[in-house]
């Protein structure tokens, strides 16, 4: 299967193409990745969304270097990975973890906690201490004194999360990876965290990958929305297309199942139907057909790769894509000249934005 041309001015941050990475299970092999197309570009907010059990951890921790593609091609900052290029990207991206509890350890300070990712690099104490001190204050939590003897437990959730991003940006990465980092937090911290993100990417100059199953949040804050199923990219463009009009059937039923300002269309499904997709038994060509509405004899047998749908830089994987209003999806364009932030249209935002 030939992957669709990914076309972009600059060098992205990282480029996959048909990447894999299978793990073994019980006798068995779990495709957990397989062949995912995709580019994280630079100073981008790209978010990643889809069903549990869809990759993208797996994506995320392949992007970090902790798990090895086993097929297919991983490009950073337009170099094929080897092994030196697995150190550089691993000081290059970082990742914020989902719930601040269990990824910061409860016996380091905060200062030993974000000197620990430049210690690894054998950085010397009187830089080290710097870079701590100016990224503790980058991420919120200045003058950094007032923080550098606490535990964690002396702290709240949102400052914990804090110290996990000042430990994040400590290395000076060019990308943050950002695994659902504001779904343990309390509702009212959300917003301060999330806008926390965005000021880095202006001021950092930092891309960010947001894996968010909220599609609220992803459509309020992403400039491209990559949608995954069985361990593929099956839809991507920006924000606004994808989730406004969306192209494939399966980004269609995942935003027909989010909370949304709107009522439900008579008859619109509450729940995506269909059996739970198993990474360990692939469907047959399109794997998405078992449970596509709109499916056809072709699409049992022969896979599709993205193809361009839809609005300028939209592909979707689907042998008859297309938007339909019907479905109770549609969406308001939001006016070009507002801000990120504030972006308000179809979908519940889980956090006042
Ligand atoms: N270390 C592992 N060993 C075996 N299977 C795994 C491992 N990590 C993930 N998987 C499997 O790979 C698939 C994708 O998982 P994951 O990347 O965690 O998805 P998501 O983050 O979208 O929920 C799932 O079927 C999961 O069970
Ligand atoms: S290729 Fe066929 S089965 Fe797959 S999403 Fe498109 S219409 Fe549905
Ligand atoms: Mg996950």
């Amino acid at each position: 299967m030939s992957a669709a041309p990914l076309a972009s001015a600059v060098t992205p941050l990282a480029e996959a193409r048909g990447l894999e990475v299978a793990f073994r299970r019980r006798g068995s092999t779990v495709q957990a990745l397989d062949g995912v197309d995709l580019e994280w570009r630079q100073n981008e907010v790209l978010g990643v969304v889809g069903e549990s059990g869809c990759g993208k951890t797996t994506l995320a921790r392949t992007l970090l270097g902790l798990e090895q593609p086993t097929g297919g091609e991983l490009r950073f900052e337009g170099a094929t990975l080897d092994r030196s290029g697995v150190r550089t990207l691993r000081r290059r991206v970082q990742m914020v973890f989902q719930d601040p509890y269990q990824s910061l350890n409860p016996r380091m300070r905060v200062s030993e906690l974000v000197q620990e990712p430049l210690r690894m690099q054998r950085m010397g104490r009187a830089e080290r201490v710097l870079r701590a001190a100016t990224a503790l204050e980058d991420a919120g939590l200045g003058p950094a004194e007032r923080f550098w003897g606490r535990y964690p437990h002396e702290l709240s959730g949102g400052q914990r999360q804090r110290v996990a991003i000042a430990s994040a940006l400590a290395p000076e990465p060019a990308g943050l990876v950002c695994d659902e980092p504001v779904s343990a937090l309390d509702v009212s911290v959300r917003a301060q965290v999330l806008h926390l993100l965005l000021g880095l990417r202006r001021t950092r100059g930092l891309a960010l990958l947001l894996i968010t199953h909220d599609i609220g949040l992803a459509w309020a804050l992403c400039d491209r929305v990559a949608v995954m199923y069985l361990g593929r990219v099956i839809e991507i463009g920006q924000a606004s297309d994808v989730l406004e009009r969306p192209q494939h059937p399966y980004t269609q039923a995942l935003i027909a199942v989010a909370p949304s300002t709107r009522p439900r269309a008579p008859g619109q499904a509450a729940v995506l139907e269909g059996e739970v997709p198993d990474a360990s038994r692939l469907p047959s060509g399109c794997r998405f057909h078992p449970r596509c509405p709109r499916a056809r004899e072709r699409c049992a047998d022969e896979d599709v790769a993205l193809r361009p749908s839809g609005a300028a830089g939209q592909t979707a994987a689907c042998w008859y894509p297309g938007f339909e209003p019907r479905s109770g999806l549609a969406g308001e364009r939001r006016p070009a000249d507002e801000g990120p932030e504030r972006r308000r249209g179809p979908f519940v935002l889980h956090a006042e934005l």
